[in-house]
Protein backbone atom coordinates (compact mmCIF):
# COMPACT_ATOMS: atom_id res chain seq x y z
CA UNK A 1 0.00 0.00 0.00
CA UNK A 2 1.88 3.02 -1.13
CA UNK A 3 -0.76 6.23 0.24
CA UNK A 4 -1.79 7.13 -3.08
CA UNK A 5 -4.99 6.85 -4.00
CA UNK A 6 -4.31 4.61 -6.79
CA UNK A 7 -1.55 4.12 -8.74
CA UNK A 8 -2.95 3.29 -12.08
CA UNK A 9 -3.25 5.52 -14.96
CA UNK A 10 -6.46 7.71 -15.41
CA UNK A 11 -9.45 5.93 -17.27
CA UNK A 12 -9.00 8.78 -20.34
CA UNK A 13 -5.40 6.92 -20.56
CA UNK A 14 -6.47 3.41 -20.94
CA UNK A 15 -8.55 4.42 -24.11
CA UNK A 16 -6.12 6.82 -25.66
CA UNK A 17 -3.35 4.06 -25.37
CA UNK A 18 -5.60 1.56 -26.99
CA UNK A 19 -6.12 4.05 -29.72
CA UNK A 20 -2.59 4.77 -30.20
CA UNK A 21 -1.24 1.52 -29.86
CA UNK A 22 -3.48 0.17 -32.99
CA UNK A 23 -2.19 2.90 -34.95
CA UNK A 24 1.14 2.48 -34.45
CA UNK A 25 0.34 -1.87 -34.50
CA UNK A 26 -1.61 -1.43 -37.79
CA UNK A 27 -0.76 1.53 -39.47
CA UNK A 28 -4.20 3.43 -39.57
CA UNK A 29 -6.98 4.24 -37.57
CA UNK A 30 -9.06 2.51 -35.69
CA UNK A 31 -12.88 2.29 -36.61
CA UNK A 32 -13.77 2.81 -33.03
CA UNK A 33 -13.20 2.14 -29.75
CA UNK A 34 -14.91 0.15 -26.82
CA UNK A 35 -14.44 -0.33 -22.89
CA UNK A 36 -15.79 -2.78 -20.29
CA UNK A 37 -15.08 -2.38 -16.47
CA UNK A 38 -13.76 -4.87 -13.82
CA UNK A 39 -16.14 -4.84 -11.23
CA UNK A 40 -16.04 -5.61 -6.94
CA UNK A 41 -19.40 -7.84 -6.02
CA UNK A 42 -20.80 -5.63 -2.93
CA UNK A 43 -22.34 -8.87 -1.07
CA UNK A 44 -23.77 -12.26 -3.09
CA UNK A 45 -20.68 -14.76 -3.35
CA UNK A 46 -20.64 -18.13 -4.84
CA UNK A 47 -24.69 -16.90 -5.30
CA UNK A 48 -24.32 -16.90 -9.11
CA UNK A 49 -24.34 -20.61 -10.05
CA UNK A 50 -27.22 -20.90 -7.30
CA UNK A 51 -29.36 -19.11 -9.25
CA UNK A 52 -29.20 -16.58 -6.74
CA UNK A 53 -28.89 -13.07 -5.74
CA UNK A 54 -25.81 -10.83 -6.53
CA UNK A 55 -24.96 -7.08 -6.02
CA UNK A 56 -21.99 -6.03 -7.91
CA UNK A 57 -20.80 -2.34 -8.63
CA UNK A 58 -18.57 -1.73 -11.71
CA UNK A 59 -15.09 0.00 -11.40
CA UNK A 60 -13.64 3.03 -12.96
CA UNK A 61 -10.73 0.62 -14.16
CA UNK A 62 -11.70 -0.21 -17.51
CA UNK A 63 -10.24 -2.54 -20.31
CA UNK A 64 -10.36 -0.86 -23.91
CA UNK A 65 -10.49 -2.37 -27.15
CA UNK A 66 -9.75 -0.49 -30.33
CA UNK A 67 -10.80 -2.45 -33.50
CA UNK A 68 -11.46 -2.13 -37.20
CA UNK A 69 -12.67 -4.83 -39.86
CA UNK A 70 -10.03 -6.56 -42.22
CA UNK A 71 -10.94 -9.10 -44.98
CA UNK A 72 -11.63 -12.15 -44.82
CA UNK A 73 -12.71 -13.81 -41.80
CA UNK A 74 -9.85 -13.52 -39.69
CA UNK A 75 -8.93 -12.09 -36.46
CA UNK A 76 -5.60 -9.91 -35.62
CA UNK A 77 -5.23 -9.25 -31.65
CA UNK A 78 -2.67 -7.45 -29.83
CA UNK A 79 -2.34 -6.29 -26.26
CA UNK A 80 -0.41 -4.23 -24.85
CA UNK A 81 0.21 -6.38 -21.62
CA UNK A 82 2.56 -9.14 -24.50
CA UNK A 83 4.45 -8.64 -27.41
CA UNK A 84 2.73 -11.49 -29.01
CA UNK A 85 0.22 -10.84 -32.16
CA UNK A 86 -2.18 -13.83 -32.25
CA UNK A 87 -3.79 -14.16 -35.50
CA UNK A 88 -6.82 -16.77 -35.80
CA UNK A 89 -10.03 -17.74 -38.59
CA UNK A 90 -13.09 -19.77 -38.53
CA UNK A 91 -11.37 -23.20 -38.64
CA UNK A 92 -9.23 -22.23 -35.50
CA UNK A 93 -12.48 -20.84 -33.62
CA UNK A 94 -14.91 -23.64 -34.28
CA UNK A 95 -12.42 -26.19 -35.04
CA UNK A 96 -10.96 -28.63 -32.44
CA UNK A 97 -7.51 -26.72 -31.74
CA UNK A 98 -8.38 -24.29 -30.07
CA UNK A 99 -6.78 -20.77 -29.15
CA UNK A 100 -5.57 -20.80 -26.00
CA UNK A 101 -3.97 -17.93 -23.52
CA UNK A 102 -5.69 -14.38 -23.07
CA UNK A 103 -6.35 -14.51 -26.58
CA UNK A 104 -8.72 -17.62 -25.96
CA UNK A 105 -11.24 -14.93 -24.16
CA UNK A 106 -11.35 -12.79 -27.62
CA UNK A 107 -11.85 -16.23 -29.43
CA UNK A 108 -14.51 -17.48 -27.04
CA UNK A 109 -16.43 -14.17 -27.83
CA UNK A 110 -15.80 -14.57 -31.37
CA UNK A 111 -16.87 -18.49 -30.95
CA UNK A 112 -20.27 -17.67 -28.74
CA UNK A 113 -21.08 -15.16 -31.61
CA UNK A 114 -20.96 -17.61 -34.35
CA UNK A 115 -22.48 -19.85 -32.36
CA UNK A 116 -25.20 -18.20 -32.09
CA UNK A 117 -25.76 -17.58 -36.06
CA UNK A 118 -24.23 -13.96 -36.08
CA UNK A 119 -22.46 -12.74 -38.60
CA UNK A 120 -18.82 -11.73 -36.92
CA UNK A 121 -16.53 -9.39 -39.86
CA UNK A 122 -12.77 -10.13 -39.80
CA UNK A 123 -10.78 -7.74 -37.63
CA UNK A 124 -8.07 -6.03 -36.08
CA UNK A 125 -8.30 -5.63 -32.36
CA UNK A 126 -5.79 -3.47 -29.63
CA UNK A 127 -7.14 -4.17 -26.28
CA UNK A 128 -5.44 -1.83 -23.46
CA UNK A 129 -6.43 -2.23 -19.84
CA UNK A 130 -6.32 -0.68 -16.44
CA UNK A 131 -7.82 -3.60 -14.52
CA UNK A 132 -5.46 -5.77 -12.87
CA UNK A 133 -4.89 -9.29 -13.80
CA UNK A 134 -5.26 -11.90 -11.30
CA UNK A 135 -6.52 -9.72 -8.32
CA UNK A 136 -10.06 -11.07 -8.60
CA UNK A 137 -11.78 -7.74 -10.21
CA UNK A 138 -13.15 -9.98 -13.23
CA UNK A 139 -10.24 -8.69 -15.68
CA UNK A 140 -11.70 -11.55 -17.92
CA UNK A 141 -15.70 -10.52 -18.29
CA UNK A 142 -14.10 -6.63 -18.77
CA UNK A 143 -11.92 -7.95 -21.71
CA UNK A 144 -15.15 -10.20 -23.08
CA UNK A 145 -17.84 -7.45 -22.75
CA UNK A 146 -15.14 -5.05 -24.67
CA UNK A 147 -14.45 -7.50 -27.40
CA UNK A 148 -18.47 -8.44 -27.45
CA UNK A 149 -19.32 -4.75 -27.85
CA UNK A 150 -16.62 -4.12 -30.24
CA UNK A 151 -17.38 -6.91 -32.90
CA UNK A 152 -21.13 -6.07 -32.77
CA UNK A 153 -20.97 -3.27 -33.85
CA UNK A 154 -18.78 -3.56 -36.14
CA UNK A 155 -21.00 -6.32 -37.36
CA UNK A 156 -23.82 -4.46 -36.93
CA UNK A 157 -25.48 -7.02 -34.48
CA UNK A 158 -28.72 -6.62 -33.21
CA UNK A 159 -27.85 -8.16 -29.93
CA UNK A 160 -29.75 -6.66 -27.15
CA UNK A 161 -27.19 -5.51 -23.49
CA UNK A 162 -29.88 -8.22 -21.41
CA UNK A 163 -28.18 -10.77 -24.01
CA UNK A 164 -24.73 -10.15 -23.75
CA UNK A 165 -24.04 -11.40 -20.42
CA UNK A 166 -25.12 -14.96 -21.56
CA UNK A 167 -23.01 -15.27 -24.48
CA UNK A 168 -19.96 -13.57 -23.01
CA UNK A 169 -20.47 -16.43 -19.85
CA UNK A 170 -20.43 -19.39 -22.57
CA UNK A 171 -17.45 -17.95 -24.03
CA UNK A 172 -15.66 -18.26 -20.48
CA UNK A 173 -17.43 -21.33 -20.05
CA UNK A 174 -17.53 -23.39 -22.80
CA UNK A 175 -14.64 -21.85 -24.89
CA UNK A 176 -11.87 -20.53 -22.25
CA UNK A 177 -13.28 -23.77 -19.76
CA UNK A 178 -13.92 -21.85 -16.56
CA UNK A 179 -17.22 -23.08 -14.86
CA UNK A 180 -17.99 -19.43 -13.70
CA UNK A 181 -21.69 -17.84 -13.00
CA UNK A 182 -23.37 -14.98 -15.05
CA UNK A 183 -22.20 -12.20 -12.08
CA UNK A 184 -19.09 -10.66 -14.10
CA UNK A 185 -20.14 -10.31 -17.55
CA UNK A 186 -23.96 -8.84 -16.16
CA UNK A 187 -21.73 -6.02 -13.64
CA UNK A 188 -19.55 -5.88 -16.92
CA UNK A 189 -22.24 -4.85 -19.45
CA UNK A 190 -25.43 -3.99 -17.59
CA UNK A 191 -23.80 -1.35 -14.71
CA UNK A 192 -24.90 1.50 -14.22
CA UNK A 193 -22.81 4.82 -12.82
CA UNK A 194 -23.95 5.54 -9.28
CA UNK A 195 -25.81 2.56 -8.66
CA UNK A 196 -25.34 -1.15 -7.84
CA UNK A 197 -26.75 -3.95 -9.90
CA UNK A 198 -29.01 -6.25 -8.31
CA UNK A 199 -29.01 -9.23 -10.85
CA UNK A 200 -31.37 -12.06 -10.17
CA UNK A 201 -29.01 -14.73 -11.50
CA UNK A 202 -32.27 -17.44 -12.64
CA UNK A 203 -33.93 -14.50 -14.67
CA UNK A 204 -31.37 -12.17 -15.00
CA UNK A 205 -33.90 -9.93 -14.05
CA UNK A 206 -31.88 -6.32 -12.70
CA UNK A 207 -32.71 -3.52 -10.81
CA UNK A 208 -30.24 -0.29 -10.73
CA UNK A 209 -29.88 0.08 -7.09
CA UNK A 210 -28.82 3.94 -6.08
CA UNK A 211 -25.79 3.57 -4.07
CA UNK A 212 -24.57 7.34 -3.90
CA UNK A 213 -21.64 7.00 -1.17
CA UNK A 214 -20.46 10.24 -1.33
CA UNK A 215 -23.82 11.63 -0.51
CA UNK A 216 -23.44 9.34 2.55
CA UNK A 217 -20.01 10.68 3.98
CA UNK A 218 -18.64 6.74 2.55
CA UNK A 219 -16.38 5.03 0.52
CA UNK A 220 -15.50 2.13 -0.33
CA UNK A 221 -12.47 1.00 0.28
CA UNK A 222 -10.94 -1.62 -2.22
CA UNK A 223 -7.39 -3.28 -0.90
CA UNK A 224 -5.80 -6.10 -2.90
CA UNK A 225 -4.58 -8.56 -0.97
CA UNK A 226 -1.72 -9.55 -3.17
CA UNK A 227 -2.08 -12.89 -1.77
CA UNK A 228 -1.31 -15.88 -4.69
CA UNK A 229 -4.22 -17.52 -6.00
CA UNK A 230 -3.91 -20.85 -3.89
CA UNK A 231 -5.71 -23.70 -6.15
CA UNK A 232 -8.22 -21.35 -7.07
CA UNK A 233 -9.95 -22.84 -9.93
CA UNK A 234 -10.12 -26.38 -8.41
CA UNK A 235 -11.13 -25.15 -5.23
CA UNK A 236 -14.16 -22.81 -7.49
CA UNK A 237 -14.99 -26.39 -9.35
CA UNK A 238 -15.21 -27.89 -6.17
CA UNK A 239 -17.91 -25.59 -4.32
CA UNK A 240 -19.51 -25.50 -7.01
CA UNK A 241 -19.97 -29.54 -7.31
CA UNK A 242 -21.07 -30.01 -3.76
CA UNK A 243 -23.61 -27.22 -4.26
CA UNK A 244 -25.82 -28.72 -7.03
CA UNK A 245 -25.14 -32.28 -5.62
CA UNK A 246 -26.72 -30.90 -2.33
CA UNK A 247 -29.48 -29.38 -4.08
CA UNK A 248 -29.93 -32.84 -6.27
CA UNK A 249 -29.95 -34.55 -2.88
CA UNK A 250 -32.94 -31.72 -1.48
CA UNK A 251 -34.60 -32.59 -4.32
CA UNK A 252 -34.50 -28.56 -5.75
CA UNK A 253 -33.31 -27.20 -8.88
CA UNK A 254 -31.16 -24.88 -7.19
CA UNK A 255 -30.46 -24.05 -3.52
CA UNK A 256 -32.12 -20.77 -4.64
CA UNK A 257 -35.19 -22.61 -3.71
CA UNK A 258 -34.04 -22.90 0.08
CA UNK A 259 -34.74 -19.99 2.13
CA UNK A 260 -33.85 -18.93 5.49
CA UNK A 261 -36.58 -20.54 7.19
CA UNK A 262 -36.41 -23.87 5.73
CA UNK A 263 -32.50 -23.97 6.43
CA UNK A 264 -32.47 -25.97 9.83
CA UNK A 265 -35.06 -28.58 7.72
CA UNK A 266 -32.73 -28.52 4.84
CA UNK A 267 -29.34 -29.12 6.62
CA UNK A 268 -30.94 -32.31 8.62
CA UNK A 269 -31.53 -33.54 5.29
CA UNK A 270 -27.65 -33.47 4.27
CA UNK A 271 -25.15 -36.39 4.82
CA UNK A 272 -22.09 -34.78 6.27
CA UNK A 273 -21.00 -31.15 7.86
CA UNK A 274 -19.09 -29.64 4.93
CA UNK A 275 -22.33 -29.82 2.67
CA UNK A 276 -24.15 -28.78 5.92
CA UNK A 277 -21.68 -25.70 5.91
CA UNK A 278 -21.28 -25.14 2.22
CA UNK A 279 -25.41 -25.05 2.21
CA UNK A 280 -25.72 -22.93 4.71
CA UNK A 281 -23.54 -20.10 3.70
CA UNK A 282 -25.44 -19.91 0.21
CA UNK A 283 -28.40 -19.44 1.71
CA UNK A 284 -27.52 -17.22 4.42
CA UNK A 285 -25.90 -14.93 1.62
CA UNK A 286 -28.67 -14.82 -0.34
CA UNK A 287 -30.72 -13.70 2.06
CA UNK A 288 -28.03 -10.88 3.31
CA UNK A 289 -28.01 -9.86 -0.65
CA UNK A 290 -31.77 -9.22 -0.32
CA UNK A 291 -31.24 -7.60 3.28
CA UNK A 292 -28.82 -5.35 1.85
CA UNK A 293 -30.73 -4.15 -1.09
CA UNK A 294 -33.94 -3.32 1.31
CA UNK A 295 -31.22 -1.07 3.52
CA UNK A 296 -30.18 0.67 0.40
CA UNK A 297 -33.59 1.25 -0.96
CA UNK A 298 -34.15 2.69 2.56
CA UNK A 299 -31.07 5.35 1.99
CA UNK A 300 -29.85 3.73 4.91
CA UNK A 301 -26.16 2.69 3.54
CA UNK A 302 -24.65 2.95 6.80
CA UNK A 303 -26.09 0.01 8.26
CA UNK A 304 -25.38 -2.13 5.51
CA UNK A 305 -22.00 -2.72 7.36
CA UNK A 306 -23.08 -5.79 9.68
CA UNK A 307 -24.25 -7.62 6.39
CA UNK A 308 -21.11 -7.35 4.76
CA UNK A 309 -18.98 -8.14 7.91
CA UNK A 310 -21.53 -11.50 8.31
CA UNK A 311 -20.89 -12.10 4.97
CA UNK A 312 -17.33 -12.64 5.48
CA UNK A 313 -17.91 -15.00 8.45
CA UNK A 314 -19.82 -16.78 6.23
CA UNK A 315 -17.33 -16.98 3.46
CA UNK A 316 -14.33 -17.45 6.10
CA UNK A 317 -16.03 -20.41 7.84
CA UNK A 318 -18.62 -21.90 6.24
CA UNK A 319 -17.60 -21.33 2.73
CA UNK A 320 -14.03 -22.16 3.45
CA UNK A 321 -12.63 -19.51 0.34
CA UNK A 322 -10.79 -17.07 2.41
CA UNK A 323 -6.87 -17.09 3.19
CA UNK A 324 -4.66 -15.75 5.78
CA UNK A 325 -4.18 -12.52 4.19
CA UNK A 326 -7.74 -11.72 3.27
CA UNK A 327 -8.50 -12.29 6.84
CA UNK A 328 -5.98 -10.41 8.35
CA UNK A 329 -6.70 -7.10 5.99
CA UNK A 330 -10.57 -7.83 7.37
CA UNK A 331 -10.26 -7.79 10.84
CA UNK A 332 -7.44 -4.60 10.40
CA UNK A 333 -10.25 -2.76 8.71
CA UNK A 334 -12.61 -3.36 11.33
CA UNK A 335 -10.50 -2.46 14.17
CA UNK A 336 -9.91 0.49 12.50
CA UNK A 337 -13.30 1.72 12.22
CA UNK A 338 -14.53 0.57 9.18
CA UNK A 339 -18.36 0.23 8.80
CA UNK A 340 -17.96 -3.43 7.54
CA UNK A 341 -15.81 -5.54 5.26
CA UNK A 342 -15.22 -8.35 3.46
CA UNK A 343 -13.59 -10.34 0.63
CA UNK A 344 -15.48 -9.86 -2.66
CA UNK A 345 -14.80 -12.54 -5.28
CA UNK A 346 -14.56 -16.08 -6.20
CA UNK A 347 -11.70 -16.08 -2.91
CA UNK A 348 -8.82 -17.94 -2.27
CA UNK A 349 -6.70 -14.15 -2.86
CA UNK A 350 -7.91 -10.96 -4.17
CA UNK A 351 -9.59 -8.30 -2.71
CA UNK A 352 -11.06 -6.97 0.12
CA UNK A 353 -13.82 -4.25 0.24
CA UNK A 354 -14.55 -2.56 3.41
CA UNK A 355 -17.51 0.45 4.02
CA UNK A 356 -15.40 3.64 5.72
CA UNK A 357 -16.47 7.11 6.49
CA UNK A 358 -14.80 8.72 3.72
CA UNK A 359 -12.57 11.00 5.90
CA UNK A 360 -11.29 7.68 7.58
CA UNK A 361 -10.21 5.97 4.24
CA UNK A 362 -6.40 6.46 4.65
CA UNK A 363 -6.61 5.82 8.70
CA UNK A 364 -8.23 2.14 7.46
CA UNK A 365 -5.98 1.72 4.66
CA UNK A 366 -2.54 2.84 7.14
CA UNK A 367 -4.14 -0.30 9.81
CA UNK A 368 -4.20 -2.76 6.80
CA UNK A 369 -1.23 -2.13 5.63
CA UNK A 370 0.30 -2.05 9.30
CA UNK A 371 -1.23 -5.72 10.08
CA UNK A 372 0.58 -6.94 6.83
CA UNK A 373 3.18 -5.95 7.74
CA UNK A 374 3.35 -7.33 11.72
CA UNK A 375 2.30 -10.94 9.74
CA UNK A 376 5.17 -10.29 7.32
CA UNK A 377 2.67 -10.63 4.65
CA UNK A 378 3.25 -8.86 0.81
CA UNK A 379 2.53 -5.20 1.26
CA UNK A 380 -1.15 -4.65 0.11
CA UNK A 381 -2.44 -1.84 -2.53
CA UNK A 382 -5.92 -0.04 -2.54
CA UNK A 383 -7.76 2.20 -4.18
CA UNK A 384 -11.37 3.69 -3.36
CA UNK A 385 -14.13 2.82 -5.87
CA UNK A 386 -16.75 4.82 -7.35
CA UNK A 387 -19.90 2.66 -8.51
CA UNK A 388 -19.02 3.25 -13.04
CA UNK A 389 -21.38 2.33 -16.45
CA UNK A 390 -20.93 -0.78 -17.61
CA UNK A 391 -19.84 -1.73 -21.44
CA UNK A 392 -19.73 1.76 -23.74
CA UNK A 393 -17.99 2.90 -27.12
CA UNK A 394 -16.28 5.79 -26.23
C1 LIG B 1 -16.07 -15.52 -9.70
C2 LIG B 1 -17.03 -16.01 -10.79
C3 LIG B 1 -18.44 -15.50 -10.54
C4 LIG B 1 -18.90 -15.77 -9.11
C5 LIG B 1 -17.83 -15.33 -8.11
C6 LIG B 1 -18.18 -15.73 -6.71
O1 LIG B 1 -15.92 -14.14 -9.79
O2 LIG B 1 -16.59 -15.59 -12.05
O3 LIG B 1 -19.33 -16.07 -11.47
O4 LIG B 1 -19.24 -17.11 -8.94
O5 LIG B 1 -16.56 -15.87 -8.42
O6 LIG B 1 -19.29 -15.01 -6.26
Amino acid sequence: MTGTPDPRPAAGDVAHRAGAAFESAFGRRPTGRWAAPGRVNLIGEHTDYNDGYVLPFALPLRTVVAAAPQDGRTWTVRSELTDEEVTFGVDEVTGPGRVTGWAAYVAGVVWGLLEAGHPVPGAHLYIASDVPLGAGLSSSAALEAAVLAALVDLGGVHLPDEDRPRLAQRAENAYVGAPTGIMDQSAAIRCRAGHALFLDCRTEAVDHIPFDLAAAGLAILVVDSRAPHRHADGEYAARRATCDRAADLLGVPALREVRVVDLPGALNRLPDDETRSRVRHVVTENQRVLDTVDLLRAGRIREIGPLLTASHASMRDDFEITVPEIDTAVEAALTAGALGARMTGGGFGGCVLALVDADRTETVAAAVTDAYADRGFTAPTHFTALPSPGATRL
